[in-house]
């Protein structure tokens, strides 16, 4: 059995940084520390250390009360539309866009539902078009919402609820939703209890980012037709591949947490997510979350920032190639492509590409990410590089855990809680007090005073 590969060689080439593998091996003690404080638990946030067993701990009873959750909706709907922000939402639509057809919404035959979002902004016009392209359509809701309270999440909720009981009849809209949130508390869990809507519960010990391989994630990509099972394996085999007794140079958690905070610590303050294949872009998104919401406290952290290649080499390739050296890269490449075309052959040549006839479209890929490696690392960008076997359900579920883990070792290594989220409440409070939501009247009025208003 192939394994995701971390390669961490191309970070040392940039000679102005005078890192080396020993530099790197020089964490090994550091890593050991953080590794216990996540596996006793004794760091900090360590009530939300769910995650770091789930693979291995979800029994093959639940994922299939999964699957009959989503056989109900996927034999109803012709849509089902995810309702939910971070960590709600990103972990399913990177799965999800990961594996599905590029056109898969023309394609009239499909046998799965199409899957849509919402919740995940407050865009009148977007909510405006989904209502509107929704009416006369077979349509189910999952509510994805950890507490229960988020205001985009709530919003797009009730728009969607009321049109969806009108089109279809309170008792079927009932049988079309359901919501995924904690198990008692929260405005969502006692909307769901009230209304009689199936739920999945959120643990209490997993937090938004490190929740893609609960009902949060699993639900949908289950309505999508994607085999969860297969990803809660990847994801199991990544457990015991970056287990605490795993040594030091054959952890790829180990080693990528242990770079990336060598590569900050000279300098390099933003880290870009790397793809060669659009399909990945949420999985980017999905990443950003994790890390940036994970280390961006306390004044510090690597700004996590993203990437679609080549796509992107005729806009960013410019500010990477030659801007300031404040950036390394991690490129995430697919070994083999789920697809094979090739670029014909032409008797008059006009266009002058005869030098790639007869190849395939996935060799010029590889050929430009590597001339890519080559120039960025050339031009003083340390390069890492992911290897996946091929894009399927497992591979992702590896690079999911291999990301998880990382991240928690990395926060502990950059001494922030890894688990918490501060920063998030002080946009949500300011709102608030604008909104006028009862509770905030004192914070309005301070508001409105400061607005002169
Ligand atoms: O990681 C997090 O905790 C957040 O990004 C949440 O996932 C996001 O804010 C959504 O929260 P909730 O699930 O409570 O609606």
């Amino acid at each position: 059995m192939e394994n995701m590969k971390l390669n961490v060689e191309n970070a040392f080439v940039c000679k102005e940084l005078h890192m080396s593998m020993s530099a790197i091996k020089g964490y090994e003690q550091q890593v050991k520390e953080a590794q216990e404080m996540l596996h006793k638990g004794t760091g900090l946030g360590n009530d939300f250390l769910g995650w770091l067993t789930l693979p291995s701990s979800i029994t093959e009873k639940f994922m299939d009360e999964i699957i009959a959750a989503a056989k109900v909706l996927r034999e109803k709907c012709d849509y089902v539309v995810v309702a939910g922000i971070g960590g709600s939402y990103l972990g399913a639509r990177a799965v999800i866009e990961a594996l599905s057809n590029s056109f898969a919404p023309y394609i009239k035959s499909s046998k799965n539902p199409t899957i849509l979002y919402a919740g995940n902004s407050i865009s009148e016009d977007y909510l405006a078009e989904l209502s509107s392209f929704l009416s006369r359509k077979q349509f189910g809701i999952i509510n994805i919402s950890k507490s229960g309270t988020t205001t985009e999440t709530a919003l797009a909720f009730r728009i969607l609820k009321t049109q969806l009981e009108e089109q279809v009849g309170k008792d079927e809209a009932r049988q079309r939703i359901i919501a995924v949130t904690d198990a008692a508390k929260g405005a969502l869990r006692t909307l769901a209890t009230k209304e009689g809507y199936k739920t999945f519960v959120i643990p209490d010990n997993i937090g938004g980012r490190f929740s893609v391989l609960t009902p949060v994630g699993l639900l949908p990509i289950a309505v999508a037709g994607f085999d969860i099972k297969k990803l809660v394996a990847g994801a199991a085999s990544m457990e015991k591949l970056t287990a605490e007794d795993v040594p030091f140079s054959k952890n790829p958690s180990a080693i990528y947490a242990a770079t990336r905070n060598e590569l900050y610590q000279k300098g390099k303050k933003i880290e870009i997510l790397v793809n060669y294949n659009p399909k990945l872009h949420y999985i980017a998104e999905w990443w950003k979350q994790l890390y940036g919401e994970s280390e961006g406290k306390d004044l510090k952290g690597i700004f996590p920032a993203a990437v679609d290649f080549s796509t992107d080499l005729h806009s960013m390739g410019q500010w990477i190639q030659e801007g300031e050296r404040s950036i390394f890269e991690t490129v995430i490449s697919i070994a083999r492509p789920s697809k094979k075309i090739q670029v014909p052959m032409d008797a008059e040549n006009l266009d002058g590409l005869n030098f790639v006839g007869g190849k395939n479209v996935d060799y010029v890929n590889k050929q430009a990410e590597l001339g890519v490696i080559i120039a960025h690392t050339d031009g003083g960008v340390p390069n890492l590089h992911i290897n996946l076997p091929s894009l399927n359900e497992f591979y992702i579920g590896q690079l999911f855990y291999f990301f998880e883990k990382a991240c928690g070792i990395s926060g502990y290594l950059l001494g922030v809680n890894p688990f918490n989220q501060p920063g998030v409440e002080a946009y949500k409070k300011n709102m608030f007090a604008l909104l006028g939501k009862p509770g905030y009247e004192e914070a309005t009025k301070a508001m409105n005073a400061r607005l002169g208003r």
